[in-house]
């Protein structure tokens, strides 16, 4: 990221989205899980913002929220809140307000890599129709100025394009990946949502995809988000990172700050559980994550994490939390983890 001030390109404000769950004969709703819960955060133009948690903690939903495609692929979800998209021309929109014919000029401004480089291409579509047809959708371009600008992304992405006319199996799991990076690439987006860009693949190939994107971001000047289960693989390509937990948003921070110095014990724990080459001794104390992963369609009362919290107090069932600011670029929802630095900060203050 560069030292340019800081402009927002996206503000999600509130953001809740409830599946519903169908029961019976009849198929009708008999509950709804909350999958994301109020969640509020900024991403700044250029940024990398990482969004990690346990599976089931609602990435991919509050990814699915901001490229605008879950009214369209889940009947009967709701999504509350807002999602603000500064468009380089100035103008701000709430995407969740936009109608789908609407939200067409957006589509190719945000765009969406996925986890599962296997299924999220077309098996029966070559290469080339896979990286060409957004700009069939969004452009204006003829077949062989799409021809010229498909073998030009392939080459940015590390392929050769001579391979344009062979199909996805034939492609190893992180080239399909750098397909998946070229279509979403075509339409010159602002921002690329990542849902797990690296997670299905082998370890040796991760950090190749993920330079790969570091460098495509400084080209293109892109903006990230970032998906991830753990924080060790967001950390070197993070600017900023957000830590979710049963649909809320727990501990948001500068990278450096989240990963040295998390404040929220359930980042603590995630940490806990990433294997670290080099034991660091500047590593806050660990915490061994125990019990399961309530269901967010039974979300405990209070703080979600009370159940699982080595520090919980009994007045942590009482209220969900706010992001409290725990040190410069840090906030975190843990009024407990708060009053402690508050002694400590006391203690270390010179008696009257
Ligand atoms: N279409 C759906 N209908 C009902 N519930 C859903 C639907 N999609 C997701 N959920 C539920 O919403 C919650 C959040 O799911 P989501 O996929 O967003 O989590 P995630 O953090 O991406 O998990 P993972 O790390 O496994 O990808 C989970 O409890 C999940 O079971
Ligand atoms: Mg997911």
């Amino acid at each position: 990221m560069t030292d340019t001030p800081l402009t927002p390109l996206l503000e999600v404000e509130n953001l809740s989205v409830r599946y519903p769950v169908w029961g019976g004969v009849l198929r009708h709703k008999v509950g709804e899980v909350r999958a994301v819960d109020g969640v509020s955060f900024t991403v700044h133009r250029g940024e990398t913002l990482g969004l990690v948690g346990e599976s089931g903690c609602g990435k991919t939903t509050a990814a699915k929220a901001i490229v605008n495609i879950l009214k369209d692929t889940v009947p009967g979800v709701v999504e509350e809140g807002r999602i603000l998209f500064h468009h380089a021309d100035g103008s701000v929109v709430d995407l969740l307000e936009l109608r789908r014919s609407d939200m067409k000029r957006f589509r190719a401004e945000i765009q969406m890599i996925f986890q599962d480089p296997f299924s999220s291409l077309n098996p029966r579509m070559t290469v080339q129709e896979i990286v060409e047809r957004p700009l069939k959708v969004h452009t204006s371009k003829t077949a062989d100025e799409r021809r010229d600008e498909v073998a030009g992304l392939l080459d940015k992405v590390g392929l050769q394009p001579e391979y344009m006319q062979r199909y996805p199996h034939e492609f190893s799991g992180g080239q399909r990946q750098r397909i998946g990076i070229a279509r979403a690439l075509a339409v010159r987006p602002q921002l690329i949502v990542a849902d797990e860009p690296v997670s299905a693949l082998d370890v040796s190939v991760q950090s190749q995809v993920v330079n790969l994107m570091m460098d495509l971001q400084d080209e293109f000047d892109l903006t990230y988000v970032f998906v991830a289960h753990d924080l060790s693989v967001v950390y070197h390509i993070s600017d900023r990172i957000a830590v979710m937990y049963l649909g809320d948003l727990v501990e948001i921070g500068d990278a450096e700050t989240v990963y040295h110095q998390p404040a929220h014990p359930y980042t603590r724990a995630l940490l806990s559980a990433v294997p670290h080459p080099q034991p660091d001794r500047t590593r806050p104390e660990r915490i061994a994550l125990t019990g399961e992963i309530p269901s967010p369609l039974n979300k405990p009362g209070g703080c979600s994490f009370h159940p699982r919290c080595p520090q919980a107090q009994p007045s942590c069932s009482e209220s969900v939390p706010d992001l409290l600011p725990m040190s410069p670029g840090q906030l975190a929802a843990c009024p407990v983890t708060d009053a402690v630095k508050k002694e400590a900060t006391a203690a270390e203050l010179p008696a009257e």
